[in-house]
């Protein structure tokens, strides 16, 4: 489910992840072979390029999708790209059984109360869920309403023109998380699955039971805490702290027994209220949700690395969580390293499931 766009149409469509680390672009082939990775290209975005999902420097925007596309090697032109954050919104509403025209005339109107937007601010779409509910004497429908502030699509698709690319698909980027979950695995029916995706500024959650979401929503944080609170606590750039965060070692440090028991220290922090942050979420969900609880967790994205996160989640939840491999079942064409792609593959979720997205949806 996306907003369709009026760009032209082809059959091959390019995963076009924008993250505000890094952009990812996959291009995955899928026949009667099954799925195949063909092209992959990630390109790191400095830190002030997009913040809060604002576009606050365009042309190293723009520099990054370019960079991205011809490190990858693809020829494809037409774009599914994804986006998240507080000008995106997910509700699942109930709404009096009606046709799908009657549903398309009164959508905005219905739509009215549950955005903080006004209507005209925003681009909606809609997907029927299900009909009717046990114990209701009126006959209903389930709805899943998605608002994207037009601005923000405005901005996406501007830069990817700009890149010389045709933009086809924007869609919420925890859906295109479940896309590639549901590509690579096979959740049990009426399972809830909790996917997971914490990027560096945004984590992405999205429950989902039988192949439809049943909560979605973005928190604004993410792995980008933890390289500011190495930067505080030690004083140094982010490009040293990004390493630190990562394992990789302090280069030009003095005192090397010092600083890693500090740095672990200040991660172990932020790993807690991270955590914590996400269960908030999640509790909602069971809170008020009237199926079933959440048995598995899907961890994703790039600080699904961090050290400690993942059993930390686990702990915490007491809910199993696993990270989750976005090619788990996508055959590497012979050109990759494999080790490069172990290494990049936590944080390919929402290419993946972009990649994956077929014009004609
Ligand atoms: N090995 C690692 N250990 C710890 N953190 C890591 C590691 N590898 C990547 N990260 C962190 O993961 C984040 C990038 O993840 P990802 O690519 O999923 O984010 P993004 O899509 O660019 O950002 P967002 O979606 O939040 O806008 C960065 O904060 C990066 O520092
Ligand atoms: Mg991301």
């Amino acid at each position: 489910m996306g907003m369709k766009l009026p760009f032209m149409k082809s059959k091959g469509m390019l995963g076009l992840d924008i993250g505000s680390s890094s952009i990812k672009v996959v291009e995955i082939s899928s026949g009667s072979k099954g799925m195949e990775l063909l092209k992959l290209g990630v390109a790191p975005l400095p830190p002030d390029a997009i913040v809060q999902g604002d576009f606050l420097n365009v042309s190293a925007i723009v520099d990054g999708i370019r960079e991205a596309v011809s490190m990858s090697g693809t020829s494809l032109k037409d774009v599914a790209t994804s986006v998240s954050g507080h000008s995106v919104i997910v509700k699942r509403i109930n709404l009096p059984k009606m046709s799908r025209e009657e549903l398309e005339e009164s959508l905005a109107w219905e739509a009215e109360q549950y955005i903080p937007f006004d209507v005209s601010e925003v681009n909606l779409d809609f997907q029927i869920l299900g009909y009717g509910d046990a114990g209701e004497t009126e006959e209903t429908m389930d709805i899943l309403l998605v608002a994207v502030k037009k601005e923000l699509i405005g901005n996406y698709t501007a830069a990817i023109v700009e890149a010389g690319l045709n933009p086809c698909i924007v869609e919420v980027a925890g859906f295109s998380v479940e896309n590639s979950f549901e590509a690579n695995y096979d959740p049990e029916p009426n399972e809830a699955v909790a996917l997971v995706n914490v990027g560096s500024q945004v984590v992405n959650i999205n429950v989902v039971i039988n192949g439809s979401p049943a909560f979605t929503r973005d928190i604004a944080t993410g792995g980008s805490q933890y390289t500011e609170e190495i930067q505080k606590s030690l004083s140094i750039g982010y490009e040293e702290a990004e390493r630190m965060k990562k394992g990789d070692g302090a280069s030009g440090t003095s005192s090397q027994d010092v600083i890693p028991q500090e740095v672990e220290q200040a991660m172990r922090g932020v790993t807690d209220v991270l955590v914590g942050e996400i269960m908030r979420s999640l509790d909602f969900f069971s809170a008020t949700s009237e199926e079933s609880q959440i048995k598995r967790i899907m961890l994703s994205g790039g600080s699904a690395k961090v050290i400690g996160f993942q059993s930390a989640f686990q702990e915490r939840t007491n809910i199993p969580v696993e990270i989750m491999d976005p090619l788990a079942r996508v055959t590497p064409s012979k050109y990759f390293d494999s080790e490069y792609l172990s290494e990049v593959g936590p944080s390919l979720g929402v290419g993946v499931g972009l990649a994956l997205r077929k014009a004609d949806f």
